[in-house]
This record gives C-alpha cells, sequence and structure tokens, in this order.
C-alpha cells in the first residue's frame, strides 16, 4: 500500500496504471473501526484497484471544538488499510484540499435540508464539496458509502446526479457491535456509563421498526426509548422512496445518529436499501428527503 499526501502524487499513481482496471473509492475521515473495514472488503471484492483517503474536512464541521476533538490515529489507520487491501491512501493535508484562495462550494438542497443540516448548518455543503473534489481526483468508477450515514448517501447521490458524475455508488450495511450499538469513530468519546445509555438508540430503532410493522406510530415508539438522552431528532425520512427512520441523539457529550430503512424490515425477501446500487446512470427519482419529525 502507498500512502500519498497531495493530489498530483495521487493523479499521478492512478495514471501510472493506465485506463483499464475498475477504481473503487472509500472516501473516510480517518479512526478506522470495522465498519470501514466492511467498506473497504466490499470494494477490494468488486475493484481492480482500490483508493481510501482520510481526511477529516474542517469545513463539514460547524463547531471548530468538535473538528478539533474528532479522533485521529494515522498510524494506526494506515495499518488498518494496508491490512484491508487497499493499494492507494490518500491523506491530504487542510492545505492540499483548500489551498488560501479556495473559494468554490458545492450546495446540494433536496435531501440536504432538513435533519442533519437543522442541527449542524453548513455540514452537507462541507460534505458536498469535499467529495467533489475528492471525486474529481480519484475518479473512482464506484465510491463505497456507510448506510449508516442516510442522509449524507442520498445527498452524496445527488450531487452525483447533478453534476453528471460518471461513477456508481454502493451502500454497504450499517456495521453493529455485538449489543447492536452502530460502530462509529465518534464512539471512542463515549464513557463506559455513556455506552450503555447509548444502546437506547439500537432500542429506539428496533421499536420503530416494530411499530411500523404493526402500523402505529413510529416516532412515537422509537422516543420512548429515548428518555433521558437529549435527542436532536426522531424522524422518518423518505430517501429516494425508502422510508427511513433516523435518529441524532446526544449521550453525554458525544452526539450519535443511527438509522434503519423500514421497508426492508417489511419485506425481508427484496434487497434492503442498504445494499442497492445505484449509479450515476439511474435517475428520475426526486431524491427530497420529505421527513416527519416530532
Ligand atoms: O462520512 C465521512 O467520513 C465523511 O463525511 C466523508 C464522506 C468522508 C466526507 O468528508
Amino acid at each position: 500500500m502507498k500512502a500519498l499526501r497531495t493530489p498530483a502524487d495521487l493523479r499521478q499513481a492512478l495514471e501510472s496504471l493506465g485506463r483499464g482496471p475498475i477504481i473503487g473509492f472509500v472516501p473516510t475521515m480517518g479512526a478506522f473501526h470495522d465498519g470501514h473495514v466492511a467498506l473497504f472488503r466490499a470494494a477490494r471484492q468488486e475493484c481492480d484497484v482500490v483508493v481510501a483517503s482520510v481526511f477529516v474536512n474542517p469545513s463539514q464541521f460547524s463547531d471548530p471544538a468538535d473538528f478539533a476533538a474528532y479522533p485521529r490515529d494515522r498510524s494506526r489507520d494506515e495499518g488498518v488499510a494496508a491490512a484491508s487491501g487497499i493499494d492507494l491512501l490518500f491523506v491530504p493535508s487542510v492545505d492540499d484540499m483548500y489551498p488560501p484562495g479556495h473559494a468554490t462550494w458545492v450546495d446540494v438542497q433536496g435531501p440536504a435540508r432538513g435533519l442533519e443540516s437543522d442541527f449542524r448548518p453548513g455540514h452537507f455543503r462541507g460534505v458536498a464539496t469535499i467529495c467533489a473534489k475528492l471525486f474529481d481526483i480519484v475518479r473512482p468508477d464506484v465510491v463505497f458509502l456507510g448506510q449508516k450515514d442516510a442522509q449524507q448517501v442520498a445527498v452524496i447521490k445527488q450531487l452525483v446526479r447533478d453534476l453528471n458524475l460518471d461513477l456508481a455508488i454502493r451502500v454497504i450495511p450499517t456495521v453493529r457491535a455485538a449489543d447492536g450499538l452502530a460502530l462509529s469513530s465518534r464512539n471512542v468519546g463515549l464513557s463506559a456509563d455513556d455506552r450503555t445509555r447509548a444502546l437506547a438508540l439500537p432500542r429506539a430503532l428496533a421499536a420503530g421498526q416494530a411499530a411500523y410493522l404493526e402500523g402505529r406510530d413510529v416516532v412515537a415508539a422509537a422516543r420512548a426509548e429515548l428518555a433521558g438522552l437529549e435527542i436532536d431528532y426522531v424522524a422518518v425520512a423518505d430517501f429516494e422512496g425508502q422510508p427511513t427512520l433516523a435518529i441524532a441523539a446526544r449521550v453525554g457529550a458525544t452526539r450519535l445518529i443511527d438509522n434503519v430503512p423500514l421497508e426492508a424490515s417489511r419485506e425481508p425477501h427484496e434487497t434492503p436499501a442498504g445494499d442497492r446500487v445505484v449509479s450515476s446512470k439511474e435517475s428520475g427519482h426526486d431524491q427530497q428527503a420529505a421527513f416527519r419529525r416530532t
């Protein structure tokens, strides 16, 4: 595995491979866990060359203290990436991605409205901008994203469609610990007590799923499990026609998000949304994130 810092170095490494290989790309902010490894494995299985990026993107943090506190462990990440079969690890600096004078932003509407945007203003502008830049540098055939960030997935799919980017998106199901907590780089901020309290999130998703199947109020059922946590939102969002129960809540100092696609629980034989293959060539859906929140 080669670690490369500048966009020019990465481009040179990719160009030396010629035009043939299928390039898979996993954009990340590092602090790898098994959720990232699942993305790497999926990319390794499908693609000839796998590129991952590690870049803690300042423009997607509305709170500078949150940016400063975001976990970073470069040498461990390099070890995990190498062991997971990554060929090229792109590790740019902030100046490499936002050189002095940088003045272009990508502002997705539609699915970027509401939910995370209500609590993290400018977040998706930062995500869309960095993804557009990374996709232009890597020029991947296939991009691998995690279902855990369902709204982010919807925003990136919208970006890919609207900018006519010639790449396919694979959405990989959320990886959970044995007790159900979704793996997240932010989980390192949870104390032992917080970790136990955080299990209310997967319980709330399960309660919401059960309510959906029984025709009860999904949001009320989920909320009932979250007593004692500081809730940012509990909502049923519509991502490309897939109703998805999405939750954001604070446990101690850590803000966690999680979600479950509801239709996948109703029709277990249908390919779950988490596995759905959506290429830039598919179009026609209004990807407005219509949602109901309390
Ligand atoms: O999900 C993440 O890790 C980030 O939001 C992403 C997609 C790498 C953009 O910085």
